[in-house]
């Protein structure tokens, strides 16, 4: 068990992030969820000792927008933020003015939380396209809000760095980028460095990832099949990527990224079954396990909402690695 430390988890999802921090023993004193069914998720895993799950769902507080743009005081005082926001582009209008070109943005209500509170260290997580959305303006402006103290803000934020869960142990292709920023004043801040991977990609093997019997429910029918191989001809004739992939467990190191819309039709992880005319579709479970999340962790028992939620979430074993390399700055 670590040093103590209070961080706190915004627009958390199912709290991907907070388990390594957990882990490592924090302690969590505020959460952001604005959408119920994660928020039941989240409240089943981290929030017991409530009365019932709407007691514990009712504990998260739901926009983040309304508290760090009205009321950043009323958060309580913390070390960390650790936060997995959507990405959204700010406006090119007012770019001289602080914090006006971010304002009525997920961002500009984080920032404004750190501003106000000046916890030690901030992890933030977000798509690899973040580094090209809106042509790099997006991410340049989280940067300049972070690092400059005109902005109510002074931290130390090294160039941010795209980590792939196949390097943590993990048998999927999942890029993501993460921010961090480490307050100017804290000894060392600049020798913070990212993780290193712990694995290589050759030895996490597809297979060691998959349930022994999963439910025949999942293997999909002629007709989707059929209508995901004639998308295939047609996407590729006319140049317009992929159309589904399909993986082998017996041959396979990975899968392609989980999306938040696999549930869908599976197109971009199709589960390969010898003997079998269709492939699958992954498991719930299965997708757990692909994105890090501990076996006891409780999934929504609304198998849609489990399938989306898991593609929101991040890999927990790169912030393992992260927050192993964030604890002496805690
Ligand atoms: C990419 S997901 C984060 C997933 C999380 N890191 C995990 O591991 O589960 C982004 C989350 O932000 C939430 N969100 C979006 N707008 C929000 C807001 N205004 N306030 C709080 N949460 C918000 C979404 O509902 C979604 O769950």
């Amino acid at each position: 068990m670590g040093k103590s430390f209070k961080f706190i988890d915004l627009c958390a999802g199912i709290g991907g992030l907070r388990i390594p921090f957990d882990e490592l023993g924090g302690e969590c004193v505020f959460t952001s969820e604005i959408n119920k069914a994660a928020r039941q998720t989240y409240s089943m895993n981290f929030l017991d000792g409530a009365k019932d799950s709407l007691e514990a769902e009712s504990r998260i507080n739901t926009d983040v927008v309304e508290i760090g743009s009205d009321r950043p005081k009323d958060v309580p005082e913390h070390d960390l933020v650790v936060a997995g926001f959507p990405c959204q582009p700010f406006s090119h209008a007012g770019k001289k003015l602080g914090f006006e070109d971010t304002r009525g943005t997920l961002f500009f209500s984080i920032a404004n939380i750190i501003a106000t509170k000046r916890p030690r260290v901030v992890l933030l997580e977000n798509v690899r396209g973040l580094k090209t959305n809106d042509g790099g303006n997006t991410l340049r402006r989280i940067l300049e809000v972070l690092r400059n103290p005109a902005e109510g803000l002074e931290y130390y934020v090294p160039e941010p760095k795209i980590l792939c869960a196949r390097d943590f142990g993990l048998a999927q292709n999942r890029n993501r980028i993460f921010i961090v920023a480490i307050r100017k004043d804290i000894p060392g801040a600049e020798n913070f460095e990212y993780p290193e991977p712990t694995h290589k990609r050759d030895e996490v093997w597809l297979k060691d990832f998959l349930l022994p019997n999963p439910d025949k429910k999942l293997t999909i029918s002629q007709r989707l099949w059929d209508g995901h191989i004639k998308r295939k001809v047609a996407n590729t004739k006319a140049g317009k990527g992929f159309g589904f992939q399909k993986f082998d467990p017996e041959k396979d190191h990975y899968v392609a990224t989980i999306s938040a819309r696999y549930y869908k039709d599976g197109s971009e992880a199709l589960i390969e079954q010898p003997g079998k005319p269709t492939p699958r579709k992954l498991d719930p479970e299965e997708i757990k396990f692909l994105q890090g999340f501990p076996a006891h962790f409780q999934l929504n028992s609304s198998s849609v909402e489990a399938y989306r939620q898991l593609g929101n979430a991040v890999p927990v074993s790169v912030i393992r690695a992260i927050a192993k390399k964030l604890e002496p700055f805690l």
